[in-house]
């Protein structure tokens, strides 16, 4: 529960010894001593309804800071009735896959909005963030080519990367870079040979840090090389840029050859999309396995993310209103004492480093009613366990207030502050 490996190993995982199911039954013995020693489990808690930016765990209203709804639209009025309206004109699932059954006109307006929202000829949806990334990734690695991850980016696009080193039998060469250093990837893509196909993957904003891809230095040392960007958006569009339109905005000007993001956030939906130039688009359409062999996005989906879509478009203050949230969450932690780090976004992470110490402060907030996410090493490296808050537009200043109150508060009585 508490730590394992950078793998996601933990430390009991070991050999099968015979049984494949040994292994299961080392963790279980492993996890159930780490629950005694704790006290209580820190994940997978149920929420049992939900108001806005409350939500209700074992019959207890809780304050909601650690969403990525970050534009609080999955409870806006609009967005839940444009998918029941979906839902009663096609029904709950597409039952297939895009490249057979599974395409509605839903599907292809969206990309056609998508594309324009971002400035792209073309866009493509997958069922989930994750595939986007895992089906997009993959596909556009061919053996021998050379791709460059910074180290701090998400999961999702280190396993679309392993995804295509298995199918490409490992002759792909896999680079990664300091966390936001143009100066190491420079050094990376020197190493490459001047002929190779490069790829440079970096999300927008990053996911347990808060800041922003230093965009235009990576993107000034990848043309030097010849390298294609891949931007990763999540928690970008909705968060930053003058009107929320993400990291391009941020900068002023395109400087990514593919933008991809999920619906997971600021949409308040599920899914995601990868746009780029329309050859490149239909080669991931029809090369990537995760588009080919699921079920596609649903029609609730579909349509929520469509009219939230729509709302970040001709409301651009929501994004404006999270900016603003997002700087005083960010100023008001630093006065009063916290490690926030490097962030600058909507999601900031206080800093406590020890595993244990993160589960009794989060603890601690939970009894105090606020929802926050505790993060240790897989999801950050080891020695830098983290209380992950993350803001949105709909939470209102009184909240904020109290957050900030109760924060200081816990972090004073654990010694963290
Ligand atoms: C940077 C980044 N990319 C991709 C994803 C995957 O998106 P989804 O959860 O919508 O599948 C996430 C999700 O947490 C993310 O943070």
């Amino acid at each position: 529960m508490a730590s394992s490996d950078a793998d996601g190993h933990t430390p009991t995982a070991t050999p099968a010894q015979g049984d494949l199911f040994q292994k299961c039954r080392a963790y279980q013995e492993w996890f159930d001593s780490q629950l005694e020693l704790l006290g209580f489990y820190p994940f997978f808690a149920a929420i049992q309804e939900v108001r806005g930016t409350t939500a209700v765990i074992d019959g207890r209203d809780l304050l909601m800071i650690g969403s990525n709804n970050y534009l609080g639209l999955s409870w806006d009025p609009r967005v839940k009735e444009a998918a029941i309206a979906a839902v009663k004109r096609y029904g709950t699932s597409c039952s297939g896959s895009r490249y057979l059954n599974g395409t509605l006109t839903l599907h292809e307006e969206l990309e056609a909005d998508l594309a324009d929202f971002v400035g792209r000829p073309a866009a493509l949806c997958f069922t989930t963030g994750y595939q986007t990334n895992l089906g997009a990734i993959s596909a556009l690695l061919g053996k021998h080519d050379h791709v460059f991850s910074d180290r701090f980016n998400h999961a999702s696009v280190m396993d679309g990367i392993f995804h295509a080193s298995g199918r490409r039998l490992g002759t792909i060469k896999v680079h990664r870079y300091a966390h936001n250093s143009a100066e190491d990837l420079d050094r990376s893509l020197r190493s490459a040979p001047a002929d190779a196909g490069k790829l440079v993957v970096t999300d927008g904003v990053f996911s347990m840090e808060g800041d922003i891809v230093r965009l235009d230095e990576v993107a000034e040392v990848a043309r030097r090389h010849g390298a294609r960007i891949y931007l990763d958006e999540a928690h970008a569009i909705g968060v930053i840029g003058a009107t929320g339109r993400g990291t391009e905005e941020h900068f002023g000007r395109p400087l990514s050859d593919l933008i991809m993001c999920t619906f997971s956030k600021s949409f308040g939906s599920l899914g995601g999309f990868v746009a780029g130039d329309r050859e490149v688009v239909n080669y991931i359409k029809h090369e990537g396995r995760p588009l080919i062999f699921s079920a596609s996005m649903p029609p609730a989906n579909l349509a929520a993310a469509a009219a939230a879509l729509k709302i970040m478009r001709e409301e651009p203050e929501h994004a404006q209103r999270l900016q603003r949230i997002s700087a005083r969450m960010i100023r008001e932690y630093k006065a009063v004492g916290f490690d926030v780090d490097l962030a600058e976004t909507a999601i900031v992470p206080l800093i406590i480093g020890d595993d244990h110490l993160t589960f009794r402060f989060w603890r601690a907030l939970f009894e105090a009613g606020i929802y926050a996410n505790p993060v240790v090493t897989p999801g950050v490296p080891p020695g830098r366990a983290l209380i992950r808050t993350s803001y949105m537009a709909i939470h209102t200043d009184e909240e904020l207030d109290r957050v900030l109150e109760i924060t200081a508060a816990v972090g004073r009585r654990l010694g963290i502050i």
